[in-house]
């Protein structure tokens, strides 16, 4: 065979490249679109969702959502001498069941049962039939553990269905912590292994929730989650309120024998990072952690866990409201999607304000709807034309009667 000189040789490496990376584009560009199709019944994530996804706030250094995550990575360090291993850059697209040599599971894996309402297309966004946007990190604890790990954090952003005030978005970011202990660690203590992970996880969380909160009052709440038992809701007292802050408990031992951990037991928690961030740095509205207005993102900086955020402008709100007859179907996810579709982060809230049911059987509900942009103020024209859009959206796509 003849060998072509070096610079034929660069040419025909080049025209390879140029054709792999053709290649590649239109395979995931006909990939993409076979995952999101418009119109496919199935298929309820829309653009303003879709969108976000590949944003990782939680991978920026100096945005609040990223220091925070970064301050529990130091913990964990400091207190498990680097042992936990750490993720931040799962895909958030994942399976609803098994297939074969994907462990991507959002539902089957971490046995929630086939009739829990988180499974429903009113609260979670299915890209296909067998495919969702996650909602919580535990959808990647059983890929996880199959393949060898023992301890780790994995951090997301997870997306839920969900109405609209200040503390809810429908997409937000989750840690999931999971530590699996062998017989060795128990069997000198005189507990039992189960006992034995409740009280180091319960240690661990309390450890973790000082160092962000400092010395604050804590109570466990004993709950059900169908990936863990015991199970448990940690809230703590702040603001003169009790504020829930994680859930977490004893892994199911289905879990860890499905991994192959027959003789371990471990725990696992999963925590929301925007409610600690609101928190920790005074943020007051949801919204804000997706501002891209250098008068927000320029508060906050690689480290610093303490700062408070200091509102730049408040500007007025606008309310409109709107009462409609609703049909069976009605449901107010539903509601909200139109509307944030339309006024996209324009929309502060949408609440019912009034709800009654007429003697012929038909139920009125009224909402609320505030706008308020955070970062100038709205006209009039502006309002009058959004509150339009969505009362023609609402009539034609939810079957309501307007009244
Ligand atoms: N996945 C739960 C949620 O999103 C949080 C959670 C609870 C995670 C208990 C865990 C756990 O790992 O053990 O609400």
């Amino acid at each position: 065979m003849v060998i072509p000189n070096r610079a034929l040789r660069s040419v025909i490496w080049f025209d390879i490249r140029c054709f792999l990376l053709i290649f590649f584009r239109v395979l995931t560009r006909f990939l993409t679109l076979d995952v999101v199709r418009e119109n496919e019944p199935t298929n309820n994530v829309p653009d303003t969702i879709f969108s976000k996804l590949g944003t990782q706030l939680h991978r920026r250094d100096d945005h609040p959502i990223g220091i925070l995550k970064n301050a529990i990575y130091d913990y964990f360090d400091a207190n498990y001498s680097g042992k936990f291993v750490k993720f931040d850059d799962l895909s958030p697209i994942v399976s609803v069941k098994a297939i074969i040599n994907l462990f991507l599971q959002n539902f089957d894996d971490v046995l929630v049962p086939a009739d829990h309402v988180s499974r429903s297309y009113n609260d979670t966004y299915y890209v296909d039939s067998q495919t969702v946007l996650r909602c919580h990190t535990s959808a990647h604890q059983t890929e996880l553990l199959r393949i060898g790990h023992s301890h780790f954090l994995v951090t997301g952003d997870v997306y839920r269905r969900d109405s609209i005030d200040s503390t809810h978005y429908p997409v937000f970011h989750q840690m999931e912590g999971v530590r699996v202990l062998s017989p060795d660690e128990w069997v000198d203590s005189g507990l039992d292994g189960t006992s034995y992970a409740a009280k180091d996880l319960k240690n661990s969380l309390e450890g973790l929730a000082k160092k962000l909160f400092g010395d604050v009052e804590m109570r466990w709440i004993d709950t059900y989650f169908p990936f863990t038992n015991p199970s448990f809701e940690l809230e703590i007292y702040f603001q003169e309120k009790w504020m829930e802050v994680l859930g977490c408990g004893v892994t199911e031992p289905e879990i860890l024998k499905r991994s192959g951990k027959i003789h371990s037991v471990a725990w696992a928690f999963g925590l929301g990072l925007e409610r600690l961030a609101m928190v920790l740095f005074d943020i007051p509205d949801i919204r804000l952690f997706w501002s891209t207005d250098q008068r927000f993102i320029s508060q906050f900086s690689d480290g610093k866990l303490g700062i408070k955020f200091k509102p730049f402008s408040k500007y007025p709100p606008c309310y409109k409201d709107m009462s409609f007859w609703i049909s069976d179907s009605f449901t107010e996810n539903n509601l909200c999607e139109i509307v944030r579709g339309i006024a996209g982060d324009l929309v502060e809230e949408v609440r019912l304000i009034d709800n009654f049911t007429n003697k012929k059987g038909l139920t009125s509900h009224c909402y609320r709807i505030v706008y308020r942009s955070m970062e100038r103020s709205l006209t009039d024209e502006e309002i009058n034309q959004l509150q339009g859009d969505v009362r023609d959206a609402v009539q034609s796509k939810l079957m309501v009667t307007l009244r």
